[in-house]
C-alpha cells in the first residue's frame, strides 16, 4: 500500500491491518507507551475546505508519532492561485515525507499521488472520505467485537461518506443497505462495485427498509461542503431521510448510530437520537486520531 486515495484501492487484509495497528496505537497512547515511529518525518496537510477533526487529528497524530505536521491552507499556497497540482506534487516531494490533502476533485488527489514521489492520504474529496471510514470501522468493531456479518444502514445523501462506507463495509464482510432519494444515489463506480456483492447490498428509497434489523445506522449532512447554494433544494429532497426514534425502532434494539460530524440536528438526525448515541459518535471522532496514525505509520515508516 503506497497511498490512501479511496477505499476501492484497499484489500480486506490492508483494511484489517490498519484497524489492528490503530487499536494497538490507541492502547499504547492510553497506557503512556511512547511510539515515535515517525521520528523526524514531516507531513504536509493541504486544506482546500474547512476542517475541525481532520486537521486536529492529523496534526496531533503526527506529533505523537515523533514527526511534524505542516498546515497548508490553499489560501496561502500557490495552488490557490493556479499553480498546477503536478508542479506542487514535484516540489512538495522534495521537502516532505507525506502529504494529506482535502480538496474537491478526486482527480487532484490521484494526480498528486501519480506525479509526486511520496505517500498521499485523501483527507476528503467530493468522491470519498477513506480516513473517516477507517475510523468508523474501528469504532463499530470496538463496540460490536467484530464486523463480519453485521448490517450497516446508511440514510440520506449518496455522497462522499456513502461512497466510502459502501465500499469499506462490503470489503470487511458487512451487509450494506442504503436509503436515498433516486436523484442522490452513490457514485456509479461505487454502485457497480456493490452490485458484485449480490443480496449483501441493497439500494432503496425507503428508510425503514434500509434500517430494518440494522446493527449500525450511519447518516451525514444533506448539503456537503461546496453544496451550500443547494441547501434549500436539498432540504426538500431529503425531508423524511432522517435518523429519528421511529426509524431506530426498525433496527436491532442495540443498534449503534454513527455520524462523521459536523451534524445538523433536526435535519439528518434528531437531537434526541444524537444525544442518546453521543458516546458512540464521539468515540468515532476520537478514532480518527488512532486510525490515521495507523495509516501514517503504514505509509511513511522506513
Ligand atoms: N468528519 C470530518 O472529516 O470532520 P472535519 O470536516 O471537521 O475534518
Ligand atoms: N459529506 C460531508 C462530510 C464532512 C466531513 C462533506 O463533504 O461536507
Amino acid at each position: 500500500m503506497k497511498h490512501l486515495l479511496k477505499m476501492l484501492d484497499l484489500s480486506k487484509d490492508e483494511i484489517i491491518d490498519i484497524l489492528n495497528l490503530a487499536d494497538q496505537l490507541k492502547y499504547e497512547l492510553a497506557h503512556g507507551i511512547e511510539h515515535k515511529l515517525l521520528a523526524g518525518k514531516t507531513l504536509g496537510m493541504i486544506f482546500q475546505k474547512a476542517s475541525t477533526r481532520t486537521r486536529v487529528s492529523f496534526e496531533t497524530g503526527i506529533y505523537q508519532l515523533g514527526g511534524y505536521g505542516l498546515f497548508l491552507s490553499s489560501n496561502d499556497l500557490q495552488i490557490g492561485r493556479g499553480e498546477p497540482v503536478e508542479d506542487t506534487a514535484r516540489v512538495l516531494s522534495r521537502y516532505l515525507d507525506g502529504i494529506m490533502i482535502r480538496t474537491f476533485a478526486q482527480e487532484e488527489v490521484e494526480t498528486l499521488a501519480r506525479v509526486g514521489s511520496i505517500p498521499v492520504i485523501n483527507g476528503l474529496t467530493d468522491f470519498c472520505h477513506p480516513c473517516q471510514v477507517l475510523a468508523d470501522l474501528m469504532t463499530v468493531r470496538e463496540h460490536k467485537g467484530s464486523l463480519e456479518g453485521l448490517k450497516m444502514a446508511y440514510i440520506g445523501d449518496g455522497n462522499n461518506m456513502a461512497n466510502s462506507l459502501v465500499v469499506g463495509c462490503l470489503k470487511v464482510g458487512m451487509d450494506v443497505s442504503i436509503a436515498c432519494p433516486a436523484a442522490y444515489r452513490p457514485d456509479p463506480q461505487v454502485l457497480e462495485f456493490a452490485q458484485g456483492f449480490g443480496d449483501r447490498f441493497t439500494l432503496t428509497e425507503d428508510c425503514r427498509t434500509a434500517a430494518k434489523d440494522a446493527d449500525v445506522i450511519f447518516t451525514d449532512v444533506w448539503a456537503s461542503m461546496g453544496q451550500e447554494g443547494e441547501a434549500e433544494k436539498r432540504r426538500q429532497a431529503f425531508a423524511g431521510y432522517q435518523v429519528n426514534a421511529e426509524l431506530l425502532a426498525a433496527a436491532k434494539p442495540d443498534c449503534m448510530v454513527q455520524h462523521c460530524l459536523p451534524a445538523h440536528r433536526g435535519e439528518e438526525i434528531t437531537a434526541e437520537v444524537f444525544e442518546a448515541h453521543a458516546n458512540e459518535i464521539f468515540d468515532e471522532a476520537e478514532n480518527r486520531l488512532h486510525a490515521q496514525k495507523a495509516v501514517m505509520v503504514t505509509l511513511m515508516k522506513d
